[in-house]
């Protein structure tokens, strides 16, 4: 029954109506509907939720739903928590859309209600093709919607009782509420906004997909990071196969975690044993190559740096690095000209990480000494050893935390021998030889630079 006087608006399209109503009958959207007050000036407040004792809370009331697939709910934290909303983010041609139809197939497996995969650009019969090429073509409870509207989206996943929903993309997707054209960073606004009441108002999870430009403009969800819980960005150039699964918001979990998949013939396969795979070396160790322990999150990562130091013909040198912090490496090479007197100015160095990943550690310094030591020196290191520490601009190593972490990873996969930086832990329990140095050239010493 009405209150006295009292008229609800739609926030959408301006409606009015003497009566609430979950559904907007102008426009279609749900719970728009808000009281304005007498005066017809301010909105009066929805009815609120009543403020309540911290301790009486219980731990984690929201269920988390992992997906099985274990480099993806890794970067979420164990699985997306019912109620939140993920943001998606990446290049076009990533595999944004690739890894959430295995996401959610893998999710509908395991639910008990529908997950609902929305997608605003393409037609459910090439999602059909593509989830067919995925092995997961024939999974009941994952349903597929074309849509663009904001309002029939809303309503089918309420009258699905999904699940879970995965939207792609919120560029596409439109709201009659907003006059500027859809993929504008108002309307992505509104959308996000909107699919966030969805997500707390239904309890389930909400995967939003978002194309970044290759500016790094996050055309629109960049401006919405805010307004969801998890922002996860997928990486990797569109020539290499890796893709690199990070995360750059979180409220459930820890921003460290990533997650590592190659992209292949059946879609983004998992890379388990990342080490083993960023450190494959075919036949002979060549000269400029070094294998590193770096951390990422709480895992240890084995990467290969390599380096090229060649005569360079330019007036300016070329300094050039893929994978490793450009002005870190410049630091670096200063030291390295300095301490162990390599004279480097007249040649163009390179560096690079091999497999696409990249390390922002500065953990790896003296792998990257060593590698533009042995290519300059033209003398391979030897294939079983690993380096790690951190460099100080006189050349002193610092300790890295971790080590044994880090060490014990190396010693899984066979290495024998690291050179480490003095004055760390004792790590006497790990199948490695240690070797401790204070400085660069007693480190480049040891590995026969
Ligand atoms: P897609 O998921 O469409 O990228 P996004 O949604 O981020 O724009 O995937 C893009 C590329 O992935 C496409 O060029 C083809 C390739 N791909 C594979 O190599 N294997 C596969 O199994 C699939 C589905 C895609
Ligand atoms: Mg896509």
């Amino acid at each position: 029954m009405a209150r006295d006087g009292v008229v609800y608006r739609c926030r959408a399209c301006d409606y009015q109506t003497p009566q609430w109503l979950g559904r907007c009958p102008q426009c279609g959207e749900w719970e728009t509907l808000a009281a304005l007050a007498k005066d017809g000036a301010a909105e009066a407040p929805e009815p609120s939720a009543k403020p309540q004792s911290l301790a009486r809370i219980p731990p984690e009331s929201a269920a988390r739903c992992p997906s099985g697939l274990s480099e993806f709910d890794r970067v979420l934290g164990g699985g997306a928590l019912a109620g939140s909303t993920v943001l998606m983010g990446g290049e076009p041609g990533v595999g944004k859309s690739t890894l959430m139809l295995q996401a959610a197939g893998e999710l509908a497996t395991r639910a008990d209600r529908p997950w609902l995969y929305v997608s605003g650009e393409e037609a459910p019969a090439q999602i059909k093709l593509r989830a067919s090429r995925l092995g997961i073509g024939d999974v009941d409870r994952l349903w597929v919607l074309g849509e663009q509207r904001l309002g029939a989206v809303t309503e089918a996943a309420r009258e699905a009782d999904a699940a879970g929903l995965v939207v792609d993309s919120i560029q596409t997707i439109f709201s009659g509420a907003v006059k500027d054209g859809p993929g504008s960073p108002h309307h992505v606004g509104e959308v996000a906004f909107e699919l966030n009441r969805l997500a707390k108002g239904l309890g389930v999870p909400v995967f939003l997909i978002g194309h970044v430009t290759k500016e790094g403009e996050f055309a629109g969800p960049k401006a919405i990071e805010h307004l969801v819980d998890v922002a996860l960005y997928l990486e990797g150039g569109r020539d290499g196969e890796v893709r690199i699964l990070r995360a750059v918001k979180n409220r459930y979990g820890s921003t460290d975690e990533i997650g590592v998949f190659q992209m292949a013939e059946v879609g983004l396969r998992e890379i388990s044993d990342p080490s083993r795979f960023f450190t494959e070396r075919a036949g002979e160790v060549k000269p400029g190559s070094v294998i590193v322990p770096s951390l990422e999150g709480s895992r240890p990562i084995l990467v290969e740096i390599q380096s090229l130091v060649t005569g360079s013909r330019a007036a300016m040198p070329q300094r050039r690095t893929t994978g490793l912090d450009a002005n870190r490496v410049a630091m670096l090479l200063a030291v390295v000209e300095k301490r162990l007197g390599l004279q480097i100015d007249r040649d163009d160095v390179y560096l690079n990480v091999a497999g696409g990943l990249s390390v922002r550690e500065t953990a790896v310094d003296l792998g990257v000494a060593a590698a533009v030591a042995s290519s300059y020196k033209n003398r391979a290191i030897d294939a079983n050893t690993i380096v790690v520490g951190e460099l100080g601009l006189s050349g002193e190593l610092r300790r890295v935390r971790k080590l044994k972490e880090r060490l014990s990873e190396a010693a899984k996969l066979g290495f024998q021998t690291a050179v480490v930086p003095e004055g760390t832990a004792r790590v006497d329990d790990v199948e490695l030889d240690v070797i401790t140095a204070t400085g660069l050239e007693e480190a480049i010493g040891y590995l026969g630079l």
